[in-house]
C-alpha cells in the first residue's frame, strides 16, 4: 500500500514522558516545554492528566500548567481524564480536548485505573457524554494492544472489541498503545488489521514505547497499513508507571527523521523540536534518548 503523504504527529512527552520521571518537574518548566513543542509545529501537544495525585504525583499540577500556558491558535492541548472528577477539572481548566484511557488487558486495567475493562467503559460513558455536551473533542487510548506485562500476549480481537466501544462513545480517534514495547511488525500489522475491521483506519493512531527498539519499524509497518497519526515523545521521555521496565515512547525526533526521509509531510521543524528535547533533557540532567537528537548534536559540535 502507498504510504500516507501527510502524518499528524501527536506529542505526548509532557504527559506520558514526564508522568514517569522520578523527578517532579515544576509547572513553569512544563509550560516552557509545551510552548517550545507547539512552536516547533506540532499540532497536538498532550499537556497533562487529571488523575489521582496519589497515583501519579508528577501530573498533580496539570491545572497550574494549563492556567499558565500561552495556547497557540490551531494547536490542541489534550489531557487524560479517567472519570467525571477528572472531567470537571478539565472543564474548569478550559480544556478543549480530553482523552479517556482503557486497556485490552484485564490485569493492566486493574493496575492502571483500578477497575475491570467493563467497569472502565461504564466510567467513560458519562465522561464521553459530558464531552459531547460541552463541545470537547474526545480521544481514546487502548493500552497493551499486543502484550500485557501481567497477562502476556493479547488477542487482536480483544483490542478491536474495546476500540469499537470507544468509537461508539464518540472518540474521534483511538490510539493503540504498545505499552511495553514488545511488538514486532507482523504482530502490529495483524492487530491493526483486526482493529480496522471495527474502526476506520483514518481514525486510528499508533503509540509505541521503544523498550525493545522496535518502535520505528513498527511505525513503518503501521504506515504501510494506512495509519497516519503517530504518538511520540520528545527526547524519548517516558515509560509507564504500571508497566515495569517499559521505556519511554519512541522519540519525536526519530519519528520526524523517518517521516521526512520517506517524504511524508508533518509541518514539524526538526531544529526547534530537537532544541525542545535538549531543553527538557538538560532540566532532567541527562542526554536525550533520541539517536537522531544525539547525532544532530554531535554534528553541530
Ligand atoms: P480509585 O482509587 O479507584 O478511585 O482510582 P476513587 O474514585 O475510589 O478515588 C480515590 C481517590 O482518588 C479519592 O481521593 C478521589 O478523590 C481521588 P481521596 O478521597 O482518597 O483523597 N480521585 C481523583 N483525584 C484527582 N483527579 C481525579 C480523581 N479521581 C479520583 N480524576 C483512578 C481510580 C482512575 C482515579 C486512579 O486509578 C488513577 O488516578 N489512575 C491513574 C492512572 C494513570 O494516570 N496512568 C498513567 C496514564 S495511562 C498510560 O500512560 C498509558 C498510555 O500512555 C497508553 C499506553 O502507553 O499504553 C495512555
Ligand atoms: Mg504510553
Amino acid at each position: 500500500m502507498q504510504l500516507p503523504g501527510e502524518v499528524r504527529m501527536v506529542e505526548v512527552g509532557p504527559r506520558d514522558g514526564l508522568q514517569n520521571e522520578a523527578q517532579i518537574v515544576p509547572a513553569a518548566t512544563k509550560i516552557a516545554l509545551i510552548e517550545r513543542l507547539a512552536e516547533a509545529g506540532l499540532p497536538t501537544v498532550e499537556a497533562g492528566s487529571f488523575v489521582s495525585p496519589k497515583w501519579i504525583p508528577q501530573m498533580a499540577d496539570t491545572a497550574e500548567v494549563l492556567a499558565g500556558l500561552r495556547r497557540k491558535p490551531g494547536v490542541s492541548y489534550p489531557v487524560l481524564v479517567p472519570n467525571m472528577k477528572g472531567f470537571e477539572a478539565a472543564r474548569a481548566a478550559r480544556v478543549e480536548e480530553i482523552a479517556i484511557f482503557g486497556a485490552a488487558s484485564e490485569k493492566f486495567s486493574q493496575r492502571n485505573i483500578n477497575c475491570s475493562i467493563a467497569e472502565s467503559l461504564e466510567r467513560f460513558a458519562p465522561v464521553a457524554a459530558a464531552a459531547r455536551q460541552h463541545g470537547m473533542r474526545l480521544r481514546g487510548y487502548i493500552s497493551c494492544v499486543v502484550d500485557c506485562p501481567y497477562e502476556g500476549p493479547i488477542a487482536p480481537e480483544a483490542v478491536a472489541a474495546v476500540a469499537e466501544r470507544l468509537l461508539a462513545m464518540g472518540c474521534y480517534e483511538i490510539s493503540l498503545g504498545d505499552t511495553i514495547g514488545t511488538g514486532t511488525p507482523a504482530r502490529i500489522q495483524a492487530m491493526i488489521a483486526s482493529v480496522a475491521g471495527a474502526v476506520p483506519r483514518e481514525r486510528l493512531a499508533v503509540h509505541f514505547h521503544d523498550t525493545y527498539g522496535q518502535a520505528l519499524v513498527n511505525i513503518l509497518a503501521s504506515l504501510e497499513l494506512g495509519i497516519a497519526t503517530i504518538d511520540s515523545s520528545v527526547a524519548g521521555l517516558g515509560g509507564c508507571p504500571y508497566a515495569k521496565g517499559a521505556s519511554g515512547n519512541v522519540a519525536s525526533e526519530d519519528v520526524l527523521y523517518l517521516l521526512s526521509g520517506l517524504g511524508i509531510r508533518t509541518g514539524v521543524d526538526m531544529a526547534r523540536l530537537a532544541a525542545a528535547g535538549r531543553f527538557i533533557s538538560g532540566v532532567l540532567g541527562r542526554e536525550p534518548v533520541s539517536k537522531v537528537a544525539r547525532a544532530l548534536a554531535a554534528k553541530a559540535a
